[in-house]
C-alpha cells in the first residue's frame, strides 16, 4: 500500500510568505501522516487570480532553487514524493504554470501546463514539454495541472504510457472537475488524486473538494468545499494495472485509433 494524500488550502495572491507558510504546513501534515506521496494546489507558490504580468513575474521562483522547491525537495527525502504548482520563472525569464516533481530529495521534473484557462494565457507560455510520468517506488506517476483534465487526451497519455496514478495540482472554478475525475478514472482504470484551493481571490471562487478516484470509478475520499489540511489514503496502486473492464474488454488496448480520424 501507497500512502496518497492531496492537500488543500486558501492561498494569497502575491503573498509568498503566507503561501510558503501554508505549503510548509501542509508538508508538516502530510509528515505526521505518514504520507510517501504528496499532491499540493496549483500555483500554490503564488496564487492565481494576477493583476497583469509584472505581478505574476514577481511572483515567480526558478525550479529546481526557488524558495518553495527548497521546502519540496527537503520533504521529499528518504523516498517521498511530492508534486506541487509552481509558478516559473525559465532562465529566459518565459513564466509558466508548472508543476515541479521532487522525490527522494532531488528534482525529477517540471510539468507545464498545456492547455492554459481562461486569461492564464495572457500571463504564462503554454506547456513546451509532453505530460510526464516518473517511475518511483515500483509504480508510475503521471502529472497534469488544473485544466488538462477536460482534455480527455490527456489523462489518456498518461495511462498510456502506464501511470498508476495521476497527480493533478488544481485551482478549480468550474464545477465538472470533480465529476470529470471520476470518468477519466474509469475510461483509464487509474488512479487519480486532484489537490485544489479554497476560499476567493479578487472574485474568483475556488471550489475546495480535492480528491481521489480510484480506477473503478469510486471517490475515495473528498474534502469539503472550505477546508484545509491533508486527506490521505492507502492505495493500492498496482490495482491500476487491471485494464479489464469486462473479461473481454480492455481499455486500452480495444481502442480503435485507426478510426479515430477525421
Ligand atoms: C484552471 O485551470 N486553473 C481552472
Amino acid at each position: 500500500m501507497t500512502i496518497v494524500a492531496v492537500g488543500q488550502t486558501d492561498l494569497e495572491v502575491g503573498n509568498l510568505p503566507h503561501n510558503r507558510q501554508r505549503i510548509r504546513r501542509l508538508l508538516d501534515d502530510a509528515d505526521h501522516a505518514g504520507v510517501q506521496v504528496l499532491v499540493l494546489p496549483e500555483l500554490a507558490n503564488s496564487g492565481y487570480v494576477f493583476a497583469d504580468r509584472a505581478e505574476a513575474a514577481a511572483c515567480a521562483e526558478h525550479i529546481p532553487e526557488g524558495a518553495t522547491c527548497r521546502l519540496l525537495a527537503e520533504w521529499s527525502q528518504g523516498g517521498r514524493l511530492v508534486v506541487c504548482g509552481i509558478c516559473e520563472r525559465a532562465d529566459d525569464g518565459t513564466l509558466y504554470n508548472a508543476a515541479a516533481v521532487f522525490a527522494s530529495g532531488e528534482h525529477k521534473t517540471t510539468y507545464r501546463k498545456l492547455h492554459l484557462f481562461g486569461k492564464e494565457g495572457d500571463l504564462f507560455a503554454p506547456g513546451d514539454t509532453p505530460l510526464p510520468v516518473i517511475a518511483h517506488g515500483g509504480f508510475r506517476y503521471g502529472v497534469m495541472i488544473c485544466f488538462d483534465w477536460l482534455f480527455p487526451e490527456a489523462a489518456r497519455t498518461l495511462a498510456l504510457q502506464g501511470a498508476h496514478i495521476i497527480l493533478h495540482p488544481a485551482n478549480l472554478v468550474l464545477p465538472y472537475c470533480q465529476a470529470a475525475m471520476i470518468t477519466r478514472s474509469i475510461e483509464n482504470r487509474i488512479f487519480t488524486a486532484t489537490a485544489n484551493r479554497y476560499g476567493e481571490e479578487r472574485g474568483t471562487v475556488f471550489s475546495g473538494m480535492s480528491q481521489m478516484t480510484s480506477p473503478r470509478g469510486a471517490v475515495i475520499v473528498r474534502a469539503a468545499e472550505r477546508w484545509r489540511g491533508v486527506l490521505s489514503a492507502a492505495l493500492d496502486l498496482a490495482l491500476a494495472e487491471d485494464k479489464m473492464i469486462t473479461e473481454r474488454n480492455h481499455v486500452l488496448n480495444d481502442r480503435r485509433p485507426e478510426w479515430y480520424r477525421l
